[in-house]
């Protein structure tokens, strides 16, 4: 029989309570224990799982013999539990986002770099598994490939994030700048920001509009329309909320030579015949335009995909596979940095510099903790099925 990794769960809420069940059929890890504050919690998913139940992360990280640990707690404990696994030499696979700001984040990715000093092969993973899904990846291969030529504008609107006032009264620390630390930024659309960045790299300059509790009682943001302006000139314009049904996922991505497409689980591109940037210089027209051919991307629809991929990759390397990690912790500030310069901008209504937003943000977040009025009605609810919140 092969090596098992020792692995430790910590958070068995909605997300953890389908970890459990991934990390069970895994024939290649043991899951050594399972942790929640909430001790009943605890106690059902250890019966289930036929393992050990802890109430405390540090208990398990002193007493269980882990050799990693997967975190899928609310989002502030992200930092405070990937530090102490890595102080203490474990490999961490972290729920998105990595951080609720970019100064925790860095604080993680610090910890992870002085850790590898010590064992250069301890591993960080990040649970961004909409990397695995196959028109995504489609879409990487090309623009990687560069057959779009230079990138002009990318928009994107992703309102399939619905969220009724039911969901966020489930649970005590949702949508509140204490317990979640930002709203559909940092929960509902880490994965959208996350793919942005892999496929258009992270903006320099942001101006945004985010509406706080607009069509929710809460007291972050669930509606952002946000002008993203990279360093070579492209455009991106994103659009989400969780007040929108039927909702649209819309990625439409303008090349010089061409246009990309994606929406209602259909790929389609725009060749053109020319560059339309040459086109611009060279064109003796009043009113020109370039010939183009339209063809439907077909894609993989089957292929495997999901936290399991993420968690089987993460499992394979931590165990010395030479296997790459579907995303490397350290890209999950990318998202961060981005989420906290929307924000930035909505506050100060006015664009600023992705790279100035770090101590500004943390400094606005702590006011908002310290000035919150809001009362938060709790009706502590679990989900039934939880494949209907993630995107497929
Ligand atoms: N990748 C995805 O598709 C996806 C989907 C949903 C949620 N998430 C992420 O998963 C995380 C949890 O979200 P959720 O919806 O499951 O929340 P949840 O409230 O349903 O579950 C969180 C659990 O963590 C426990 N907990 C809180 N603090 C703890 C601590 N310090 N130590 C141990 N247990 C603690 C709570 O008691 C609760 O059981 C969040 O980071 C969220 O963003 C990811």
């Amino acid at each position: 029989m092969g090596k098992k990794l020792k692995l430790g769960l910590v958070g068995l809420g909605n997300m953890g309570s389908v970890h459990v069940k991934n990390l069970m059929q895994m024939e290649n890890v043991e899951l050594v224990g399972v942790c929640d504050i909430v001790h009943e919690k605890a106690d059902r998913f250890a019966k289930e799982a036929h393992t050990t139940a802890y109430y405390d992360s540090t208990d398990m990280m002193e007493r269980a013999g882990l050799e990693a640990i997967q975190i899928a707690v609310p989002h502030y404990d992200h930092t405070t539990i990937s530090v102490e696994a890595f102080h203490r030499g474990l490999h961490v696979l972290c729920e998105k986002p990595l951080a609720v700001h970019i100064n925790d984040a860095l604080k993680s990715i610090r910890a992870y770099e002085d850790a590898l000093k010590k064992n250069p092969s301890l591993v960080f993973g990040i649970m961004f598994q909409e990397r695995t899904l196959p028109h995504y990846r489609k879409i990487k291969e090309i623009l990687d490939s560069g057959l779009l030529g230079r990138l002009t504008r990318v928009t994107w609107i992703d309102t399939t994030r619905f969220r009724s006032q039911f969901y966020y009264n489930s649970g005590g620390w949702r949508a509140t700048w204490a317990g979640e630390g930002g709203g559909i930024l940092t929960n509902q659309c880490p994965h959208t920001l996350d793919m942005y960045q892999w496929l258009f790299g992270v903006p320099k300059t942001i101006s945004a509009y985010a509406a706080i509790g607009k069509y929710h009682d809460i007291e972050v943001e669930d509606e952002v329309s946000a002008c993203l302006i990279h360093e070579n000139g492209m455009i991106g314009n994103l659009i989400v909320t969780t007040a929108e049904s039927p909702g649209t996922n819309r990625l439409e991505i303008a090349g010089e030579n061409g246009k990309l497409v994606y929406e209602d689980n259909r790929l389609t591109l725009w060749k053109n015949e020319m560059s339309m940037l040459k086109l611009i210089e060279v064109s003796d027209q009043l009113f020109d335009h370039i010939r183009t051919h339209e063809e439907e991307v077909p894609y993989a629809s089957d292929a495997p995909s999901g936290h399991k991929v993420v968690i089987d990759r993460f499992v394979r390397r931590a165990l010395g596979e030479d296997c790459p990690l579907i995303a490397d912790g350290r890209e999950g500030l990318n998202s961060v940095e981005i989420a906290n310069g929307i924000m930035m901008s909505h506050f100060d209504q006015h664009p600023v510099e992705i790279a100035a937003c770090g101590d500004e943000f943390e400094r606005k977040l702590k006011e908002l903790i310290a000035s919150s009025r809001y009362v938060k009605t709790v009706r502590e609810t679990a989900a039934d099925n939880m494949e209907d919140s993630f995107s497929k």
